[in-house]
């Protein structure tokens, strides 16, 4: 069967330097093509491949849907049964539409009583994002699993995903496709510390800077698996897909799931050309942060539970004087939290530590032009909590077990509308008694046992925050959101849009930070990611790191500080100061500019830094890791700029000197040096002498 009234029997996509073309093929839907932009059309190219030995003595084309009863003999795109029938599908595609951004198509399986919508756009950035709805037309029917899956190009002989723990997110791992399947996946309920965000693939010579790479992420905070997958054909795919729990999947006649979004993006120039593509896309959202990202002072780290009244105004008129802009109130406030043990749930406040409420405080900031921000842990109760103790069946659970406690908490099931009104309503009532324009909502644990009335509700519970923050917004208007789940453990592209900033790490440390936000702004845009100077030594490592590197670290993100400010001395709050202005006057450039990561020749050093869309301007920072064996480093070679402009490029200092194991540093760095784009890409800068754990930030303009 082919589609119906002579719909088209294809469909080419071409938007942003990328193309997809799409095919029906006896009724199936076969993703011919997906990668960058080719001159001509596809039709005439004869894609049909050799039938080998001890094969199917036809071609079969399994398409998209991937079909054990169409020959596909890897992982399925759909995995389901009704009562043990119906588990073999046979879909036939009964539409199909398109435009040269978008496409749309509607696959039916009428003996599974199945239907599938599925469709995409293509912008202008290169960025597909696609959705899929699977419809049960029959008696009940339990899906199991509803897969996206892309042709991967036999070019790509490589992933990259990212691991990793608390306080240590996004460590590369890179390696080469063989045959079988290549599996990443969550199942804590949240994306978490070990979340990849996104797939990559590519070949074993991309780097930053050149090759192609494709890559996928689903806009998604549950549970969910990424796929790269080789069969025994040389046939490779990429792919991914929401973790259902057992029953999770249940469709009664008539009901449908859909899948989250999938984002698939492509780019032929480097991991660098990756980012940047996705960054313009998630920048040209609707929702995406407009007004300039405020220099940040969270109070965590300065106070952690000893709220006093005084303290904080105290360290308020610091911030004022230093120019902060926006002073959040961490853990701590509410009911009896004066620990980890206690009070999470009950989110009114304690009058123990702010006697006089917060009315005070908030008012206080606000009257200094600062914006006040307070945290939440919403989804979150302890067992000491009044609470809990009202409400002992509010929490996800399965037949009455305790799940096993995570800093001393337990999950509130948001599926149940008493407590999601509990939620919404206290955590509202708050934010309409004072003058409070942020929230950080934090996630510090991961759901077990995430039942509700029984049955698995990761995605309810998901589904509910959704709500919850939109709803949030929608009663306080101007409202923004930060995601946080202890340091970096709810990044990805599904939370992304009801919230406006992540934090990156609960760790401060800046010689960890490099790393930590080096990758995840492979996928997430600067001015998205909390980036604070901490304490020295820092409280997650203990390390001691001179001010000038921490500065320098934390300059490109949302900037902020997390420290206690009354125990610096004028001169060092002189050097904060300063600090800030330059971030005040480099945001609009670090907050749309274009980020690139130089492929520099050994891992003992990174340059790394954001050039202006028009390239006029660049920030870069040259960063000593660890000691490298030779005298010299190789030289700073920058790529990005205008091949024939001319530039000036200029070290400076931010927060201090950095320290040099040299006599004397190249000459170039005392009056700086004036050099073409080509130049500075072909040729370079002769790299300092840096001390470890040390950075150097260049400015460059634009002469002619
Ligand atoms: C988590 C967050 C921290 C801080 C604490 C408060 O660990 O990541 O930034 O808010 O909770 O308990």
């Amino acid at each position: 069967m082919s589609p119906t009234n002579g719909a088209p029997q294809s469909a080419h996509l071409s938007n942003g330097g990328v193309d997809i073309y799409l095919e029906v093929i006896n009724g199936a839907l076969v993703i011919r093509y997906w990668g960058k932009s080719i001159e001509g059309g596809f039709a005439s190219i004869p894609f049909a491949r050799s039938v080998p030995h001890s094969d199917y003595d036809q071609i079969q084309n399994s398409g998209f849907m991937r079909e054990h009863s169409r020959g596909w003999l890897g992982y399925p795109t759909i995995s389901g049964h009704r009562n043990g029938k119906n588990w073999s599908t046979h879909f036939v595609v009964t539409e199909l539409s398109h435009t040269k951004e978008s496409f749309a198509a509607t696959l039916e399986d009428s003996v599974a009583q199945l239907n599938v919508k599925f469709s995409g756009k293509l912008d202008e950035f290169g960025v597909l994002k696609a959705s899929m709805i699977l419809t049960n037309h029959g008696d009940d029917y339990c899906l199991n699993e509803l897969f996206y899956w892309l042709p991967l190009s036999d070019r790509a002989t490589q992933t990259l995903d990212f691991a990793g723990r608390w306080s240590k997110e996004r460590n590369p791992q890179r390696r080469d496709i063989a045959i079988g399947r290549w599996i990443r996946d969550s199942h804590e309920g949240r994306s978490g510390h070990n979340y990849t965000i996104g797939e990559i693939a590519l070949n074993e010579f991309t780097n930053f800077g050149s090759g192609e790479a494709w890559a996928v992420s689903l806009a998604w905070s549950g549970d969910s698996q990424y796929c790269v997958e080789k069969n025994y054909e040389g046939v490779q795919s990429i792919g991914a897909s929401e973790v259902l729990l057992p029953g999770e999947g249940m469709l009664k006649k008539g009901e449908s799931y859909t899948a989250p979004e999938l984002f698939a993006w492509y780019s032929d120039s480097g991991l660098d050309g990756l980012a940047q593509n996705l960054h313009r896309h998630l920048r040209a959202r609707s929702v995406h942060p407009k007004k300039a990202r405020p220099m940040t002072l969270n109070l965590w780290e300065a106070i952690y539970f000893a709220h006093d009244e005084a303290k904080v105004r105290q360290l308020v008129d610091i911030a004022s004087a230093i120019g902060v802009e926006r002073v959040v109130l961490d853990d701590g406030w509410f009911g009896s939290r004066r620990n980890d043990r206690s009070g999470l749930g009950d989110w009114t406040v304690s009058k123990d530590m702010w006697p006089n409420g917060l009315s005070g405080i908030v008012d206080y900031v606000v009257s200094k032009k600062m914006e006040f921000g307070l945290w939440f842990e919403g989804e979150m109760v302890n067992p000491d909590s009044d609470l809990y103790r009202a409400h002992p069946d509010w929490i996800l659970n399965v037949a009455g077990r305790f799940p096993p406690t995570w800093r001393h908490e337990l999950v509130l099931n948001l599926d149940n509308q008493d407590a999601y009104n509990h939620v919404l309503n206290q955590t509202s009532q708050i934010l309409t008694d004072h003058k409070i324009s942020y929230i950080k909502w934090d996630h510090n644990r991961t759901l077990i046992d995430a039942g509700s009335n029984g049955k698995p509700a990761v995605g309810k519970q998901t589904k509910a925050l959704y709500r919850l923050f939109a709803e949030l917004k929608k009663r306080h208007p101007g409202l923004e959101i930060e995601s946080c789940a202890s340091g970096g453990a709810r990044i990805d592209l599904g939370i992304i849009d009801s919230v406006d900033r992540f934090w990156t790490s609960d760790n401060n440390d800046a010689l960890e930070r490099q790393t930590i936000q080096r990758w995840t702004a492979q996928f997430i845009p600067p001015e998205l990611l909390g980036t604070h100077i901490g304490s020295d030594p820092g409280h997650q490592t203990s390390r001691h790191l001179s001010i000038a590197f921490r500065a320098a670290t934390a300059l490109f993100g949302h900037a902020g500080i997390e420290r206690d400010l009354t125990e610096l001395s004028q001169a060092e709050l002189k050097v904060l100061k300063d600090w800030i202005d330059l971030y005040k006057s480099k945001r609009a450039l670090l907050h749309n500019g274009d980020v690139i990561r130089m492929d520099y020749p050994n891992d003992a050093h990174y340059l790394h830094g954001v050039i202006g869309r028009d390239k006029s301007e660049a920030l870069f920072s040259y960063v000593q890791l660890r000691p490298i064996v030779t005298s010299h480093a190789p030289n700073l070679r920058i790529r990005g700029l205008k091949s024939s402009a001319t530039y000036q490029v200029k070290a400076i200092e931010v927060a201090g000197k950095a320290e040099y194991m040299a006599i004397t540093p190249p000459p170039w760095l005392e009056k700086g040096a004036v050099m073409t784009g080509s130049e500075l890409e072909h040729v370079g800068l002769p790299a300092p002498i840096l001390c470890p754990e040390n950075a150097l930030l260049l400015e460059i303009t634009l002469t002619k």
